[in-house]
């Protein structure tokens, strides 16, 4: 289901869709990456021009599409100057994610140890994404931050859900590793 119109979106369907005629996980993420590399660079592709105004309050998610047949969901975020979430899991699911322009800081950590409602995790890696660059997470590798550290500069990013993700699991920082988690409902715009 097509939510928000825009350029070039059955070659764009159609592509993913074939990504996700791989077998594993760890196949159907990787085509996918590389998938996403190439729409990013493709200038046929022209996602709605409302994914490049930022909203003032928060970093935008606006879904452009839901497959109703394999299931996954593409959403596009927009990340005006120093907007970025806070340390947050992915409820379990497969995610691809790649910056179709401006530049984001993806922070990535592991999960060390949990006991009720406190988490413990190390920071394994700081990453400074720029346009066409892609990642993937595949649970348990499923936590981190990402943020447009830019003063000036707006960023979007494409991210793509093995299901429709309406809420996960944030971390809030109480020092030493250590964080509490809360679970948030993620809403559109
Ligand atoms: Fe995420």
């Amino acid at each position: 289901m097509l939510l928000l119109p825009f350029g070039g979106s059955e070659r764009f369907i159609s592509l993913l869709d074939q990504c996700l005629q791989q077998g594993s996980e760890q196949k159907i993420t990787e085509a996918l990456r590389q998938c996403l590399s190439g729409l990013i660079q493709d200038a046929d592709i022209q996602l709605p021009s409302c994914v490049y105004e930022s909203t003032p309050e928060h970093y935008s998610r606006r879904e452009i599409y839901r497959s109703p047949d394999l299931g996954y969901s593409v959403i596009a975020m927009t990340w005006g100057p120093g907007q970025g979430t806070p340390l947050h899991d992915h409820s379990g699911m497969w995610c691809v994610e790649g910056v179709w322009s401006g530049n984001l800081e993806v922070v990535q950590f592991d999960l060390l140890k949990s006991q009720q409602n406190l988490f413990y995790f190390s920071e394994v890696g700081v990453l400074q994404a720029g346009p066409g660059s892609t990642g993937s997470l595949i649970p348990p590798h499923e936590y981190h931050i990402i943020r447009n550290v830019s003063q000036s500069e707006t960023a979007v990013s494409v991210h793509i859900y093995q299901n429709q993700m309406m809420q996960c699991s944030v971390f809030r920082d109480l020092g030493n590793n250590c964080y509490e988690r809360t679970e948030r409902v993620l809403c559109l715009d």
